[in-house]
């Protein structure tokens, strides 16, 4: 990047930095950082691959709800880093763990022990009740983790032949963009022009417990696990009908096969219960657990589950340089804590009711349907004239609203679990309005 950065800092009005560029930019103010957000989508889209379609917004700064651009313009978070920043935007209490954390020790790898990776895994299966923890980084590594410790129980454990063994996902799951996670994906989106594909993986239909019996009827002796989203996030928010997760856990206790839940992005209190699966009181044989694990601070993911099953990987066959490094522990600790000490759970559940119950009161031909449970939630958007969810994404924004697509016609709204009655109440007047002026448009 250009060293020859020119901007004026509104705030102390200082010039930190006189530049060569042009003089359109030398009359910007920005608010925040040394470069506006026309310069920096210019720098992404030049020299970033090109694997996000991100909406045009840059956003500089963050503060619990909130984030702004450089030029200061202020907009209420309503994708959470798709549920990573549950507690908010840099947390006083996880920045000030991670700060101390950082002056005294980051990374050790896991070749020595360190003084805060037992007090963490001490920590954290305490908390969701559970023997034994591996700790990871990225939601990815922690399902390609799981994906591993299931064939390793189904060999050693189960007695199923070598290189037999089966995994079992559903329809339209997302669990990340690894080679092996993209081979049990239904969306050519993300499998497409990658193969060839890891074996040793079904699809099923998701939100049928039929589907699962019957595949595990003929074909059990061999299945290692069925790995589901307790709610599909990525898929559209798709909650399942009731006592779907209690029968499918059933089903895999009837047939020896591990209920593996990805609760990456439901779990966490998101969903207004602390995992998702708490909904129907699964105690799932393996979790996964990641994004808000760090509060949106470093990638810190983690696989829980008990002895029996965590014992099969043996020392050297599984792990990640960065996997359980001191500074992520501290960081996930002080996360968990915020979640339990500020009841971020119940709080959750009481506004995703509010919320749903005031948005499904919005009457307008393109919004379809509302749907979600505690603030993970999502409203169906009906095309018209060639106005698609993105373009609804877009008018919000341009009120202070930031949330994003997913497919063409589904828009998640998911805030930072912190968020207030009356910041609600604005944001639902912002959504009401967007729709409001939808309807001048629509109708001219
Ligand atoms: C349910 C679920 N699993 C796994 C992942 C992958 O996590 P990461 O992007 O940290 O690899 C995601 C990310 O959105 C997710 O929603």
């Amino acid at each position: 990047m250009s060293t020859n950065l020119k901007y004026i800092r509104s705030a102390d009005n200082e010039i930190a930095k006189m530049t060569e560029m042009s003089a359109e930019k030398m009359l910007l103010e920005l608010k925040y950082g040394y470069i506006s957000s026309n310069e920096a989508m210019e720098l992404e889209e030049k020299y970033g691959a090109h694997n996000y379609h991100p909406l045009p917004v840059v956003l500089a700064k963050g503060e619990g709800v909130y984030v702004w651009d450089p030029e200061g313009n202020r907009y209420y978070d309503f994708l959470s880093a798709y549920s990573a920043v549950n507690q908010g935007h840099c947390h006083p209490k996880i920045i000030q763990a991670l700060i101390d954390q950082a002056k005294e020790l980051t990374l050790t790898s896991r070749a020595f022990y360190n003084n805060k990776l037992g007090e963490y895994e001490k920590y954290i299966t305490g908390y969701f009740g559970y023997d034994m923890v591996l700790p990871m980084n990225s939601g990815a590594e922690a399902v390609e983790t799981a994906m591993k410790l299931a064939r390793k129980w189904a060999y050693n454990v189960k007695g199923v032949a070598p290189d037999s063994a089966i995994l079992i996902f559903v329809d339209d799951n997302f669990h990340g963009r690894t080679i092996s996670i993209i081979s049990a994906s239904s969306d050519p989106v993300a499998f497409g022009g990658y193969g060839p594909f890891t074996p040793g993986i079904v699809r099923i239909p998701y939100d049928d417990a039929n589907a699962l019996k019957e595949y595990l009827e003929k074909n059990g002796k061999n299945v290692a696990a069925f790995i589901v989203e307790p709610i599909q996030g990525e898929a559209g928010v798709v909650v399942p009908q009731d006592g779907y997760l209690k029968n499918c856990y059933d089903l895999c206790h009837q047939y020896n096969v591990l209920f593996i839940a990805d609760e990456i992005q439901s779990g966490l209190g998101r969903t207004g219960k602390l995992l998702a699966c708490d909904y129907e009181n699964v105690r799932p044989d393996v979790l996964i657990l990641g994004k808000a694990l760090s509060g949106g601070v470093l990638p810190v993911s983690a696989v829980l589950a008990d002895k029996d099953i965590m014992l099969q990987i043996k020392p050297g066959e599984h792990g990640s340089t960065y996997g359980g490094f001191p500074l992520a522990c501290v960081v996930a600790v002080a996360a968990l804590k915020v979640i339990q000490e500020e009841k971020l759970t119940e709080h959750s559940f009481e506004m995703g009711e509010y919320f749903r119950s005031e948005l499904r009161k919005i009457e307008h031909p393109m919004l379809k349907l509302v749907r979600g449970k505690g603030l993970l939630n999502a409203i169906i958007i009906e095309p018209r004239n060639g106005f698609e969810a993105w373009d609804v994404c877009l008018k919000l924004k341009d009120k202070g609203l930031l949330c994003k697509p997913t497919h063409r016609h589904i828009i998640r709204l998911a805030p930072p679990l912190i968020i207030t009655k009356e910041q609600m109440d604005e944001c639902l007047q912002i959504i009401k309005d967007v729709f409001n002026e939808l309807n001048e448009t629509l109708c001219k």
